[in-house]
C-alpha cells in the first residue's frame, strides 16, 4: 500500500503548528510557532492576541513543515485540522486555512478533536501500540481518562469537574511568582522540595466515581501561603511545590490505574501537556508496575499542543472514513463523544 501523508494544522491555543505526518505514526516534521513569550507578559493566554498572531504565522509554518518534509502540496493525500475544543479565535483561523488548502488543492478536509489528538500522539512515539488501552489526558484545558477502544472511538471513565490540571499547575505557581506557563517550573522546582512538607488535601469521589476536581488543593495553596505571608513567615516555595505536585499526581495515578484495572487494561498511556511532568511518569510509572501495567508517554514535544498528534488523529480519522466540507466550523467546547 502507498503510504498516507497527512499535513496536519493545530491553532487551538497559544501555538500555531503545522506537521506532515506518514500512516499515522512516522513524523516527518513538526513546526510549533510559540506565543508563550508574548503572553507571558500578561500571566496567560490573550485570546484576541493568539488570533492575531495565529494569521500572521500559519502560512509560514505550513510552508516550512512541508519544506521539513521534503515534500510539496501534491504528495499531500489529506488535510486534518483542530476544530475544537478551544479558543474560538485561534481555532478558526486553522480551520479557514485547511478549508481553503482543501478546496485549492482539491484534497480531503479531516476534522480532528483536540483531546483526540492527544491521545493519538502516542501512536507516534510507539510504533507497537494499538488499542484497546485506557489514557490519561491531562492538559492545560482538560483532564480526562478515557479507554481508547479503537483508533477513532473513546469511552470517557473519568473527567476533572473543576479545575483541568494543568491550569491547577499554572494557578499555583502565579501564587508562588513562578511565572506562565506554570507546570514546567513548578515540575523543575519541586525536583528541590520535599514533596511530604505540606499535606494539601486530596478529593475522595463518592460512588466508586474516577472524576477529578482539582480547585481544593489549589485553594489550600493560596490559604496557605497567604496565612504564611500575613504571619510574616518566610516559606519554602519549592517544598509547597512538591508538596502540591505530590497531591496532583496522587490522584491523577490512583484514578487512572484503577479505571485501568476495571478494564483490565496492560497499558496506561499518558497525553497532554501535564504528561511531560516528570513526577507524574514516575509515579504512574511506579504504581502502575505494581500492578503489571505498562506505562507509555510522548516525548515532550508530542505531549504540549503540536500538529503531529492532529496529523496522525486525521490519519486514523482518514481510513475510517470521516470527511469535513466546506461548511466545518470551529466548535470551541467540541465534547468527547
Ligand atoms: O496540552 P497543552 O500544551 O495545551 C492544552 O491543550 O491545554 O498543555 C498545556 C498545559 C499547561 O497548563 C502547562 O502548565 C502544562 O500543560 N504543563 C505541565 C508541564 N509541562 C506543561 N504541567 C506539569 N508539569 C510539566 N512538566
Ligand atoms: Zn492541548
Amino acid at each position: 500500500m502507498e503510504d498516507v501523508l497527512i499535513l496536519g494544522i493545530e491553532s487551538s491555543c497559544d501555538e500555531t503548528a503545522a506537521a506532515v505526518v506518514g500512516n499515522g505514526r512516522e513524523m516527518l516534521s513538526n513546526v510549533i510557532n510559540s506565543q508563550i513569550d508574548i503572553h507571558k507578559q500578561y500571566g496567560g493566554v490573550v485570546p484576541e492576541i493568539a488570533s492575531r498572531c495565529h494569521i500572521e504565522a500559519v502560512n509560514v509554518v505550513i510552508d516550512e513543515a512541508l519544506e521539513r518534509a521534503g515534500v510539496t502540496f501534491n504528495d499531500i493525500d489529506a488535510i486534518a485540522v483542530t476544530y475544537g475544543p478551544g479558543l474560538v479565535g485561534a481555532l478558526l483561523v486553522g480551520v479557514s486555512t485547511a478549508k481553503a488548502l482543501a478546496y485549492a488543492l482539491k484534497k480531503p478536509l479531516i476534522n480532528v478533536h483536540h483531546i483526540k489528538g492527544h491521545i493519538c500522539a502516542n501512536y507516534v512515539a510507539h510504533k507497537d501500540l494499538k488499542p484497546p488501552f485506557t489514557c490519561l489526558v491531562a492538559s492545560g484545558g482538560h483532564s480526562h481518562i478515557v479507554y481508547a477502544e479503537n483508533y477513532t472511538d473513546y469511552e470517557i471513565m473519568g473527567m476533572t469537574r473543576d479545575d483541568a490540571a494543568g491550569e491547577a499547575f499554572d494557578k499555583v505557581a502565579r501564587i508562588l511568582g513562578l511565572g506562565y506557563p506554570g507546570g514546567p517550573k513548578i515540575d523543575r522546582l519541586a525536583g528541590e522540595g520535599n514533596p511530604r512538607a505540606v499535606e494539601f488535601p486530596r478529593v475522595k469521589m463518592a460512588n466508586n466515581s474516577l472524576d477529578f476536581s482539582f480547585s481544593g488543593v489549589k485553594t489550600a495553596v493560596i490559604n496557605h501561603v497567604h496565612k504564611l505571608g500575613q504571619r510574616g513567615e518566610e516559606y519554602n516555595k519549592a517544598d509547597i511545590a512538591a508538596s502540591f505536585q505530590n497531591a496532583v499526581t496522587d490522584a491523577l495515578c490512583s484514578h487512572t490505574i484503577e479505571a485501568a484495572k476495571r478494564k483490565g487494561s496492560k497499558t496506561i498511556a499518558l497525553a497532554g501537556g501535564v504528561a511531560s511532568n516528570s513526577a507524574l511518569r514516575k509515579k504512574m510509572t511506579d504504581m502502575a508496575g505494581r500492578e503489571g501495567i505498562d506505562v507509555l508517554y510522548p516525548p515532550p514535544v508530542l505531549c504540549t499542543d503540536n500538529a503531529v498528534m492532529i496529523a496522525a488523529a486525521g490519519y486514523f480519522e482518514y481510513i475510517s472514513g470521516t470527511r469535513a466540507d466546506m461548511r466545518l466550523n470551529a466548535v470551541p467546547s467540541l465534547p468527547l463523544e
